[in-house]
């Protein structure tokens, strides 16, 4: 199969349009609602640091191998991979890595539909002043009020569905350009001032520094480190093609490097501020850091229910942060639908609606798994932990180690080289060097650890 040289789907409009839309990907519930929580679970600092660190040193080289991929094939991943492991000279069956991405999409997307429904559902609550002057266990019982009800849950659930796959139906780069444009920028103002908020805590806000900051490596369990790296992952939205596809429609001329950088300190940017405008909350009102997916849904309003035009900077970040999400489902679904419309003849918007009919029903197990199905659990898990781990934990980071040694081994240096356009310097080869050993390196130590042959 000869790769076409420009995708069906058309382009971006320029370098910004990429960046735009792959930040908007990259950022989402991940930053502001997963990050803060994981890090109250793992114990802080030395969390902070193992996350950081595998940003570095697996994140940044994953994505740009991911764009090379994306941009070299031309396609869906699966038929990027495939067409590119036939020039190479490789087994077709590399396209398997890309159908292992587009089932990630799916699954992700089911239960990422659920917390964006949930943020959709407060955006209401806080303009009509509900969190006014709340109390924690009056912003814990508002919350707890709309997870136990089941209707609620899922009538949320479907309104997030139903916009997603508004923008899906209309082509990301009609859809998406112009909305991400505004919105980035107002998201990361509103979050500025919510750490300007937390600071005059005063202590509590000293107590968050040290909390992010100052690493206790005691704290840190096997399952710790296998969390921090799935979160790498799954905040720079890598490991199941959803970069990659936005990357076969970014034209020629521009610098994967630069972008891939741009993308994930701007990702990485955002979690930190998150977790500045949270945990100080946490510890001045005395509140659990550990409190688990519930974390920002119970802090957060507590904040805005006590400052000078709370309800309105509430509604808007809570509005912000369902774009932030919208951004990113419509990411999660790209390559199943890129998918279906280049391999399978389905038209856009029949692919849309039965991919997202698909994934709308996968989302009643999340639904149920915070209210009546909450004993139905297995290793020890609801749907929604077993979703989640089973994702984030386990299926990105074997995509991004398969993406890795893809791009490292497979792929010959010339072509890696040439669609990098690094020159043949310093960068290429840290890169080369990065992609070949350290990532796939890092990535199998951690799942060795967690198995238990390590023991760190
Ligand atoms: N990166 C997104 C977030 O942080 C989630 C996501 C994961 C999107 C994987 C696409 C692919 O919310």
């Amino acid at each position: 199969m000869a790769r076409p040289t420009k995708s069906i789907h058309g382009e971006w409009t320029s370098r910004w349009a990429f960046i735009l839309a792959a930040t908007g990907s990259a950022v989402g519930l991940g930053n502001i609602w997963k990050f803060p929580y994981i890090t109250g679970e793992n114990g802080g600092g030395a969390f902070v640091l193992v996350y950081l660190a595998c940003i570095a040193v697996i994140g940044i080289p994953v994505m740009m191998a991911e764009v090379l991929i994306g941009r070299r094939g031309r396609q869906n991943p699966i038929n990027s991979l495939k067409s590119l492991a036939e020039e190479e000279g490789r087994p077709k069956a590399w396209r398997w890595l890309g159908a292992m991405g587009v089932l990630a999409g799916f699954l992700i997307l089911s239960y990422y539909s659920v917390i964006a429904g949930q943020a959709l559902a407060y955006i209401p609550r806080l303009f009509f002043g509900v969190f006014e002057g709340v109390t924690p266990d009056g912003a814990a019982s508002i919350h707890s009020a709309l997870v136990n009800d089941p209707e609620r849950l899922l009538a949320w659930h479907t309104i997030f569905m139903l916009i997603t796959m508004f923008v899906v139906t209309r082509g990301v780069q009609h859809g998406l350009e112009k909305s991400v444009r505004f919105m980035m920028p107002t998201l990361f103002i509103i979050l500025v001032m919510l750490v300007g908020y937390a600071a005059n805590t005063g202590e509590a806000f000293d107590r968050a520094l040290h909390f992010l900051f100052d690493p206790d490596f005691s704290k840190l369990s096997a399952n710790a480190i296998l969390t921090a790296m799935g979160h790498a992952f799954f905040t720079l939205s890598l490991g199941m093609g959803a970069i990659m596809v936005y990357g076969s429609y970014l034209p020629k001329k521009t610098s994967i490097f630069k972008v891939s950088v741009t993308i994930s300190l701007m990702d990485t940017g955002v979690a930190l501020l998150a977790g500045l405008a949270i945990f100080p909350l946490v510890f001045a009102n005395g509140m659990e850091a550990g409190a688990g997916p519930s974390l920002i849904f119970e802090t957060l309003p507590i904040a805005f229910g006590h400052m000078a035009g709370g309800a309105f900077f509430g509604g808007i970040f809570f509005l912000l942060l369902v774009f932030a999400a919208w951004s990113s489902g419509i990411s999660l679904v790209e390559p199943i639908v890129a998918w279906m419309t280049e391999n399978h003849g389905l038209s856009r918007r029949n692919a849309t609606m039965l991919s997202g009919g698909i994934i709308w029903l996968l989302g009643l197990l999340t639904v149920f798994s915070f209210n009546i199905g909450q004993e139905w659990t297995l290793f020890g898990m609801t749907a929604f932990g077993l979703l989640d781990y089973l994702t984030a934990n386990i299926m990105l980071p074997l995509g991004g180690l398969l993406i890795a040694l893809f791009a490292g081994w497979m792929m010959n240096k010339t072509s890696s080289a040439e669609e990098l356009a690094l020159g043949n310097g310093v960068l290429y080869h840290i890169w080369l060097i990065l992609i070949r050993f350290i990532s796939p390196l890092a990535i199998l130590l951690v799942f060795a650890n967690l198995i238990g042959l390590l023991n760190i």
